[in-house]
């Protein structure tokens, strides 16, 4: 590739200035005049028949404005994969922490003194905490009309079982009577919360016409409109979304969070609403990571060759299914693992219980599965008396094998991140000193698929507006979007100016998930500019009597046969006589062949321009205490092309962090239905200074349909910490845990190591 000017560059983001120096607007310090403050009344009991909701005397209370339950509002049961949600609970409840009542008020003293003064009464109902207990035989059903709900049909679904999504190739039982050896292990994982800073918020008001604004932190405008034009029985038309800056999503806001309880008391009030989540909220009521349990069984042959692997994840989904069907799906890829295996039988499943709806945390299903697969791969290295990296490298999928379903893999470059990332740690001495040792575990994911567009105008200054409807959520992949745009147009970045995820002004986008952003609005971008150099060779070959065939795109000029016209000259003509230069984008990434005959109710049955990525950690084990302390941690992922090293880097941090709090400290704790830990002095997420430095190994092995070659990058840091650093545990200490998180207690007293 010729030499690149914006592309591959550590150019600063296009937000950095206003979220350094304090200015930029987030949802939570967004306000209007008259505004109220909402708030949201939640049941105290995890499964209950709902008896009496009196909310009299809280709506009489002074500064009380609207009070509004499951009565005042359009009967609707709304969701994704699947319908099983109402706004507040009408007959009964099903978690500690679902909505009940909102209510808002001139302040907020107010609204909390008249949310105390609701007065409810339960009827207790038989409850399932577990996914064991939710799939027995005769188990309390937590939805007796789930036949009744409307669902996408390719779902597999049975009382609890909200979804059950298969991965079959091969014959799983011959590959088990191939096998020298087979390894059967269990697993488990803990629900986590994605942490982020700004908890949710939302802003609503309506106007005179009834149309409704909502500035909001959402990852997904357009989801946003759509579930708030169900839920109100309004059409999406009237519905604008803006979202503000955003304090990080992770996946937590994909879905209505506030915005609709905003909303509806907003139009109740008639003036608008603001509502703010408090922490409790966000721990006992979002939407966090399932917890999981796994079971792994694995068949090899004595030189370490994979012929057959069997295995079940499944998904502690809570009350309702929010994105558990198409998590558990996902999941089959991730548990499968990036390995040459002839036969297999894999199973994902979401379980209805009685607890928080579960959602998507960045990577969903990723960490989860990558523990499970991952530290089975050492621990059979270990049986066969292999060194965990050459069994990895003996099974690992290559160019131009078949993953799971069958898509055929190109562009893969996992053995060189595992190479890398090993070379990098010092292999070769895993158990430097007594009470140290390194832990390596290797991985894939996808880029997302979904539509992007883009707008891209000129400006009268030559310089050039970008409207996208994709949000920035932090990750900087708007910036990697504008320098695609730069390189496209031959300008800088700084000659962008950026609007972004509006449902009246920008145009349709997926939105910022599933590592998809820079990925789809930069192809999206590719193919608007060559509109806007379509237009711009067509006016300067009228201005300056030259053939668009001789002209070219210089820095921000047209030039060719002698003569050259300046942008800004350009766009004062084409302003002046035909509307101006302006074109539209759109990308949609191309469907990936896959094996239809191998999968059942898969919401996404093959992995787009996958990524692929190795961690290594150093660590040591204080053996008094147990604690961790992680001297070195390493990645090298294959991000097809940088476009902006430094803000992948900032991903590969941010993703690391939170998979080491998942891999070690964190943990919602719930006891017959109640948060034990809903606050952040017991919720223990790393802090600063518990997080080593990050070093980052960028593997390039382009992408065919990433713009430049890039694959997604964003969530991909965040699956392999929690296996890493349990092989490192057990490399250090001999002990190996098969529960998340790994505390000092478990490796102290060794729990879950009994079968070792
Ligand atoms: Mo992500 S979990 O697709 O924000």
């Amino acid at each position: 590739m010729s030499e690149l000017r914006t592309v591959g560059k550590r150019v600063p983001r296009v937000d950095a200035r206003a979220k350094v120096t304090g200015t930029a607007v987030f949802a939570a310090d967004f306000s209007l005049p008259g505004t109220l403050h909402g708030r949201i009344v939640r049941s105290t009991e995890p499964h209950a028949r709902l008896v009496v909701i009196d909310t009299r005397r809280a709506a009489a209370l002074p500064g009380v404005r609207a009070v509004i339950t499951a009565a005042d509002i359009p009967d609707v049961r709304y969701g994704g994969a699947l319908k099983d949600e109402t706004v507040f609970a009408n007959d009964r409840v099903r978690y500690v922490g679902q909505p009940i009542a909102a209510l808002a008020a001139t302040s907020q003293a107010a609204a909390e003194a008249a949310a105390a003064a609701i007065e409810v009464r339960y009827e207790p109902l038989p409850a399932v905490f577990d996914v064991e207990a939710a799939m027995a035989p005769g188990a309390p059903l937590l939805h007796p009309d789930w036949e009744t709900y409307t669902a996408i049909p390719l779902l597999k679904r049975e009382g609890n079982v909200c979804n059950r999504a298969r991965i079959v190739a091969g014959d799983v039982e011959r590959g088990f009577e191939e096998a020298d050896r087979i390894f059967e292990h269990r697993y488990t994982t803990a629900m986590v919360h994605q942490g982020y800073t700004e908890a949710r918020a939302a802003l609503a008001s309506w106007d005179g016409s009834g149309q409704l604004t909502v500035w909001s932190n959402t990852q997904l405008p357009f989801e946003v409109q759509n579930t708030l034009a169900e839920i109100l029985q309004v059409p999406p038309g009237k519905i604008r979304v803006v979202v503000t800056a955003i304090g990080g999503g992770f996946g937590g806001k994909l879905r209505v969070g506030v915005e609709h309880f905003a909303a509806l008391l907003a139009k109740k009030a008639g003036r608008p609403v603001k509502i703010l989540t408090t922490t409790e909220e966000e721990l006992v009521a979002s939407y966090p990571r399932q917890s999981t349990v796994i079971d792994l069984r694995t068949g090899v042959t004595k030189d370490g060759r994979i012929v057959a692997k069997q295995g079940r994840i499944v998904f502690d989904t809570g009350a309702f299914a929010g994105s558990g069907p198409g998590v558990a799906s996902v999941a089959t890829l991730v548990l499968a693992g990036p390995y040459r295996i002839p036969n297999l039988l894999i199973e994902g499943l979401a379980i209805y219980t009685n607890k928080t709806n579960c959602g998507s945390y960045r990577a969903p299903s990723g960490p989860q599965a990558s523990f499970a697969v991952e530290s089975q791969m050492d621990e059979i290295a270990d049986a066969l008396g292999l060194d965990p990296l050459e069994l990895r490298l003996r099974n690992i999928v290559r160019d131009g094998d078949e993953g799971p379903t069958g898509q055929v893999l190109s562009s893969v470059g996992l053995e060189e991140c595992l190479e890398r990332a090993a070379a990098a740690i010092g292999w070769g001495e895993r158990r430097p000193a007594p009470g140290r040792g390194k832990g390596i575990a290797c991985g894939w994911w996808t880029t997302t698929g979904g539509s992007s567009g883009v707008y891209v105008k000129l400006n009268a200054d030559g310089s050039v507006a970008l409207s996208t409807g994709a949000a920035e959520i932090g990750s900087a992949a708007l910036t990697g979007a504008a320098q695609i745009l730069a390189e496209e147009l031959g300008i800088d970045v700084a000659d962008i100016t950026l609007v972004s995820a509006d449902t009246f002004a920008t145009p349709f986008d997926f939105g910022a998930q599933g590592s998809r952003t820079a990925f789809a609005v930069g192809n999206a971008c590719r193919i608007a500019a060559a509109e806007v150099r379509r237009q711009l060779f067509a006016l300067a070959s009228r201005e300056l009597g030259v053939s668009e065939d001789r002209l070219a795109l210089g820095e921000r000029h047209v030039s060719g046969g002698g003569e050259r016209i300046a942008l800004a000259d350009l766009a004062r003509i084409a302003n002046q006589t035909g509307g101006g230069i302006i074109a539209h984008g759109t990308f949609i990434a191309p469907p990936t062949p896959y094996d239809e005959k191998r999968v059942e109710a898969h919401v996404y049955p093959a992995f787009h321009s996958p990524s692929f990525h190795a961690h290594a950690v150093d660590l040591s084990v204080d053996p008094e205490t147990g604690d961790v302390e992680i001297h070195r941690y390493v990645v090298a992922q294959d991000v097809g092309r940088a476009i902006n090293p430094t803000y992948i880097e900032g991903q590969i941090e941010g993703g690391v962090a939170q998979g080491l709090g998942q891999a070690l400290s964190e943990e919602i704790v719930y006891r017959d239905g109640r948060v034990l830990n809903p606050n952040l002095t017991d919720y223990k997420m790393p802090t600063a200074v518990d997080v080593p430095r990050v070093e980052s190994i960028l593997v390039e092995h382009p992408s065919v349909v990433g713009p430049y070659g890039a694959k997604g990058v964003g969530e991909p840091p965040n699956i392999e910490p929690p296996a890493a650093v349990a092989n490192a545990i057990a490399a250090a200490t001999g002990v190996r845990i098969r529960s998340l998180p790994i505390t000092a207690e478990k490796i102290v007293t060794r729990e879950a190591s009994a079968c070792r």
